[in-house]
């Protein structure tokens, strides 16, 4: 005899046993097959390791031309998958390339688990993980349509496009700083397809704190990548031995946390994973950055990098779980250095360590900026890493500033180009005491191009060329860069040179390169004339 209450439970119980024993991995004839028991099935290929489907709630994600792998996809590799601690493991040591792919999948989570352990540089150089999904599926890119390439022609190299309204697009518009970038995705109506770099995803990667790469572009399918290194703007050697682990994870369109568990890896003999009992930290204050800039902690050497931010007012900080070794440390004012150091860290260990700027900050007669390591106060600064300057929303390049009634966001341009926009003056009035005394012209910048760099020139005195900065054989500011090397420039200004009323400063680019903004140029940080104060003095 039965009750309509007994019913309703058996029938329970049924579905949750069924539900549970769908996790896991079936090898099929071209590929294996992994349920993670979250809604989320893909395929993974037996012959390259290249996931071929991604089903979620029963719509499939994957798109057609291409598949979703590491690089462009490995070619014909050594394709293994197994069931470890419960979780499920495939391996794919990488045809021709020195790299091995880890794909995990944990019960119950829409999320494949992934680490790449490398053992030398990748041909070509760009350690990638590249999804290639369904653009009618996810048709939302990261930043919008900063990269939507529809209808737009490339106008510059084979990546950056003008559309008819004048807009530009290009996929390195995209990118984040990694210190900002542990979660970024593309979206579509009610589900969102996501990467997560938590913890110390980042930890071999190249370029620092302040490196970005591309996140998505928006083509004939929908790309969602995570660069581990790349030659976009590289001014690091790159770092061998695991990356990760990182994550691509769906959702239903909620940004997901970065605070997602990878520790479980610890269990799955993942080549090069050093789990957390096996690493150290750095504790203790930063100071000497004055508000509102962030004081940024970074530590780096041949094998690791890793950053955080100190806490405002109080500067404390506490460094990621590092692996041990000695390490540099620089103390950044936003993305500006002022103090370095070095350090040793010891597995299982707390090391106390302070810092304090030792940027000497001497008296001005006026400064256009911040030396903060930024060019975003100044003309077009708000929109240079999303657009190019050739841009129909862009400002004018070149200009002129006259100090005390200028504002440097409205009458200074970011950057500087050989053969676009011309050269910047800046007018500023002088007195006895500035007139007699010698001055210091400071020109900060970011980033240079093709070798440029400051010339300067003040009533009939005209500054050294400094010879032409270490050369990032990269296209820079026209993809959306401004970090480089940050080189900075100091001329002495003889006394007697500056007269007593207005004087005017002419700032242009040394270095030719090739038309108009592809020629030679540089992005600026800050200009400062360093003397005895005046009216127009801004406090140091
Ligand atoms: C999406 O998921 C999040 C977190 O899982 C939840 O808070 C939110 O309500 C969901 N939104 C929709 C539209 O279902
Ligand atoms: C560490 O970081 C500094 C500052 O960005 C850089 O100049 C240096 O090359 C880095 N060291 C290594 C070993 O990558
Ligand atoms: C670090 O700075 C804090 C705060 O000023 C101070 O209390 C502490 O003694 C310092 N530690 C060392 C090792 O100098
Ligand atoms: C700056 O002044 C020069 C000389 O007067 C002028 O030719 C140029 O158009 C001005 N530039 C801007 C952006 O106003």
């Amino acid at each position: 005899m039965k009750t309509p209450t007994i019913s309703v439970s058996i029938a329970g119980l049924f579905l949750a046993r069924f539900a549970d024993a769908a996790f896991g991995v079936t090898t099929k004839a071209n590929s294996f097959s992994v349920d993670t028991n979250a809604g989320l099935l893909f395929d993974v290929s037996r012959s390259t390791g290249d996931i071929t489907s991604l089903l979620y709630n029963g719509v499939q994600y994957q798109g057609t031309t291409k598949m979703t792998h590491i690089n462009s996809g490995l070619g014909s590799s050594k394709v293994t998958a197994d069931t470890v601690n419960g979780y499920v493991r495939i391996t794919i040591a990488g045809g021709s390339q020195p790299l091995t792919q880890y794909i995990v999948a944990k019960p119950g989570q829409p999320t494949i688990f992934l680490a790449t352990h490398i053992t030398g540089e990748i041909n070509p150089g760009e350690l990638r993980w590249l999804a290639r999904l369904k653009r009618t599926a996810v048709p939302t890119g990261w930043h919008g349509d900063v990269a939507t390439l529809d209808g737009c022609t490339a106008f510059e190299g084979k990546d950056t496009f003008k559309c008819p309204n004048g807009q530009t697009r290009c996929k390195m518009y995209t990118s984040d700083r990694f210190i900002d970038d542990q979660v970024h995705g593309v979206t579509g109506k009610n589900v969102g397809v996501w990467m997560i770099m938590p913890g110390v995803a980042y930890e071999t990667s190249s370029g620092g704190p302040f490196m970005r790469d591309i996140n998505s572009q928006s083509g004939d399918d929908q790309e969602l990548y995570w660069y581990m290194n790349s030659g976009h703007v590289r001014t690091e050697p790159w770092r061998f031995g695991l990356h990760g682990p990182y994550a691509m994870t769906f959702t239903n369109g909620t940004k997901p946390s970065p605070n997602l568990d990878t520790s479980f890896f610890s269990t799955l003999s993942i080549q090069g994973y050093v789990p957390s009992s096996q690493r150290g930290t750095v504790t203790g204050h930063a100071t000497g950055i004055p508000s509102p800039f962030q004081a940024v902690l970074h530590w780096n050497n041949t094998q690791a990098q890793y950053w955080t931010v100190a806490a405002p007012t109080t500067g404390l900080y506490t460094s990621p779980l590092m692996k041990p070794g000695t390490y540099t440390v620089t103390l950044y004012r936003n993305e500006f250095p002022v103090a370095k150091d070095t350090v040793s860290v010891t597995a299982g260990a707390t090391t106390p360590r302070n810092i304090t700027s030792t940027e000497s900050r001497p008296d001005v007669v006026w400064r256009v900026g911040e030396f903060d390591g930024q060019p975003f106060e100044l003309r077009n600064g708000d929109k240079i890493e999303r657009m190019h300057p050739a841009d129909v929303r862009m400002g004018p390049w070149g200009g002129n500033y006259t100090v005390g009634k200028s504002t440097p966001g409205k009458d200074f341009p970011m950057a500087l180009f050989a053969k676009e926009g011309g050269p910047v003056t800046v007018s500023f009035g002088v007195g006895a005491a500035q007139a007699a005394a010698e001055t210091v012209l400071r020109v900060g910048t970011t980033l240079s191009f093709k070798g440029g760099r400051p010339s300067v020139k003040v009533g009939g005195w005209t500054g050294k060329d400094p010879g032409a900065p270490t050369l990032i054989d990269s296209r820079g500011v026209t993809r959306g860069a401004y970090r480089g090397y940050g080189d900075v420039y100091t001329w002495k200004i003889p006394a007697g040179t500056l007269k007593v009323g207005t004087n005017t400063l002419t700032l242009g680019v040394h270095g030719s390169g090739d038309a108009a903004f592809l020629s030679a140029n540089y992005v600026v940080d800050a200009v400062e004339l360093q003397g005895p104060r005046g009216a127009d003095s801004p406090s140091v």
